[in-house]
């Protein structure tokens, strides 16, 4: 990822968009085999990071937050203990919950509601206590895996703007699970579009989703049938089913149900490569 930039995952549900955000962050799942890694301005990510350089924010406010302490608490709290990951640095409490007190009010929490146990707060003031929370050490990269979901869809996009302009304020790039492809229209610069756990096309967001390139991605537009692009909680998929993540052998993933599939489609996995300024995984993506 680029620093600032405002990236959007996507693929049907299933398609692994979760546990690699997850995998960014370092928190992969107890017996997982691993390769590769994460790293943060060419250091590798360690669980140090999560809370100070990276967030984390998920679908599900209540489990971001803790029950029994007052927001405003909750903020301090992490202020004060990420602050002190930097020896000298930690501030004093009356320091930390001014720092806190102005996330906050960042995220248009003041007076009571900044200062209420999580459970008397509505679902957006919720989300929006969350990515105070999540954004009050100043990360370099916020991780948020379907943030507006849980809410009733007239918050979803004030939510999400508020999410985005608040990384934007402070500089942070941010990795967005999504599968409200208007909604990342609108608010991603560059789009990752994911098949059965592996990416297959990445780009600006305007050219991925106005003239996809990779016969996945063409077909899984090509099945949002509506005028202009519908406002969805999932991905409706292209004709046919996603293998799970993981079962897939050699080969293309999409080759079993990709019109253009020959002999190498099936024998080799393709890589990345560069097309038209983004990256494509396909052995014949349209010149
Ligand atoms: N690279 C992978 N290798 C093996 N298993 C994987 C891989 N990626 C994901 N999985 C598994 O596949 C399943 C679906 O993954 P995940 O929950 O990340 O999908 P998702 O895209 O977030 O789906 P949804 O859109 O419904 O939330 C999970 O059980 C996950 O552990
Ligand atoms: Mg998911």
């Amino acid at each position: 990822m680029y620093a600032g930039e405002v990236l959007a995952l996507v693929g049907e549900s299933g398609a692994g968009t979760s546990l690699t955000a997850r995998a960014v962050l370092g928190l992969t799942p107890r017996g997982a085999a691993v390769s590769g890694r994460g790293a943060l301005r060419g250091a590798p990510v360690t669980a140090a990071d999560l809370g100070r350089w990276l967030a984390w924010i998920p679908q599900d406010a209540m489990s971001a937050l803790s029950p029994v302490h007052r927001v405003d608490r909750q903020l301090a709290l992490a202020v004060r203990s990420e602050a002190s990951a930097t020896p000298g640095a930690r501030l004093r409490r009356g320091e930390a919950r001014a720092v806190a007190r102005r996330a906050l009010a960042d995220v248009g929490l003041s007076g009571r509601a900044a200062s209420a146990y999580p459970y008397a707060l509505s679902g957006g003031m919720r989300q929006r206590a969350v990515i105070a929370m999540g954004l009050v050490n100043r990360p370099e990269l916020v991780v948020a895996d379907e943030p507006t979901t849980a809410l009733d869809p007239a918050r979803r996009e004030q939510v999400l703007g508020l999410l985005r302009e608040r990384c934007a304020a402070t500089g942070a790039a941010l990795l967005l699970v999504s599968h409200d492809l208007a909604a990342v229209r609108r608010h991603a610069d560059r789009v990752a579009v994911m098949y059965a756990g592996r990416l297959v096309e990445t780009g600006p967001a305007a050219q991925v989703l106005g003239q996809p390139l990779a016969p996945y991605t063409r077909g899984l537009l090509a099945s949002l049938t509506a005028p202009g692009l519908p406002r969805r909680s999932r991905l409706p998929a292209p004709d046919g089913v996603q293998p799970p993540p993981g079962s897939v052998g050699r080969g293309c993933a999409f080759a079993p149900r990709c019109a253009h599939t020959t002999a190498v489609c099936r024998g080799e996995e393709p890589g990345p490569r560069p097309v038209d300024g983004r990256l494509i995984a396909c052995h014949h993506p349209p010149d």
